[in-house]
């Protein structure tokens, strides 16, 4: 079933299902790109420009935020949308009549574009506050996670999926490269409860704090009837890609405060929210440390934010 059908049936309001295309086009845009890497397709390396939070933009990076905006711009519902690489919310002025907004984190794991490794497009879609068809407000684009409607990322990897929730589930829709759709292939996938992949960027361990200190032992520690080890790390340096892991074979990922990024590394608005949103849905949890993650009241478009996100056991364990 193709990924609109499966909306339509899902009684998925019509605004959503015109975002849902545009991310489709984007996507497909964005994908026909890494594939061509080197080929012609300028999107290896730097842009010589950096993002309002002081990041080297990839040139890629660039590029798919232009694509994402395009499209968000020309589906008619979506009124603003917020990307890590704006410096501000962005309104769309002939689209005011959209009762949309987006949070974008339109290329994650910059670091592994010029690697040939998994990247991906993050996405948090909201109901505006404002009124339809006057300015938008700082009100609509810092609402808290749990006002989500919908949730996804892109994973451009070996196949390109889309992972997504309406709030009805998550699920994987694989893009056909014969057809260029997108199609059901996991309908309400559930994270395992329990898992044996721990993903963190361990470089970071003296700057834990003594909880997950604690935890971080708990995993290198911990046997199984049989004396073998429990735990496996993995950490691909993409949260799109460890999280997708994760969901499927059962796991935690854990960015903390660390000493160069002391309120966390990840941005509340545009990679929390969204994975935690596509967590919860899935029975997994999502948290800062020390609250439901979807709970927290943005002041700022580009929050940072330490994150906790993955199966419901593992996650109990590591925050106690
Ligand atoms: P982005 O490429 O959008 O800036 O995000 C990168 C993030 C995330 O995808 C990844 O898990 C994390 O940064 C990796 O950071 P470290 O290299 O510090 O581990
Ligand atoms: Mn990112
Ligand atoms: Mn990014």
């Amino acid at each position: 079933m193709e990924l609109k059908e499966h909306l339509r049936a899902a009684n998925a309001e019509a605004g959503l299902i015109k975002i849902f295309e545009a991310i489709e086009q984007a996507s497909k845009v964005v994908q026909s790109e890494v594939c061509r890497a080197g080929l012609g397709a300028d999107i290896y390396g730097a842009k010589g420009s950096e993002n309002i939070q002081g990041e080297e933009q990839q040139k890629l990076d660039v590029y798919a935020d232009e694509c994402f905006i395009k499209e968000f711009r020309a589906s008619g519902a979506v009124a603003g949308m917020a990307s890590e690489e704006q410096d501000n919310a962005l309104q769309f002025d002939a689209s005011l009549e959209g009762e949309y907004v987006i949070m974008i984190d339109p290329l994650d794991g910059s670091s592994n574009i010029d690697v040939n490794v998994a990247i991906g497009t993050i996405f948090a879609i909201y109901k505006r506050i404002s009124p339809v068809g006057s300015p938008l407000n700082d009100a609509d684009f810092l609402q808290a996670g749990k006002h989500q409607v919908a949730a996804g990322y892109v994973n451009y990897s070996v196949s390109t999926q889309i992972v997504c929730s309406i709030g009805k589930g998550t699920h994987i829709y694989t893009l056909d490269p014969k057809s260029k759709d997108y199609h059901l292939i996991k309908e309400s996938i559930q994270f395992p409860a329990d898992g044996k992949v721990y993903s963190i960027n361990e470089v970071n361990l003296d700057d834990f704090d003594e909880n997950l200190k604690r935890y971080a032992q708990h995993c290198k520690d911990k046997r199984k009837a049989d004396g073998k080890r429990m735990y496996t790390g993995r950490y691909i340096g993409s949260l799109v890609a460890d999280f997708h892991r994760n969901l499927i074979k059962g796991g935690i990922y854990v960015y903390p405060a660390t000493k160069d990024s002391p309120k966390g590394k990840l941005r509340l608005l545009y990679e929390c929210n969204p994975m935690a949103f596509l967590a919860v849905n899935a029975g997994g949890k999502g948290s800062d440390g020390r609250q439901n993650i979807l709970e927290i009241e943005p002041t700022e478009l580009h929050q940072r934010c330490p994150f906790y996100v993955g199966s419901p056991v593992m996650m109990d364990e590591a925050i106690g």
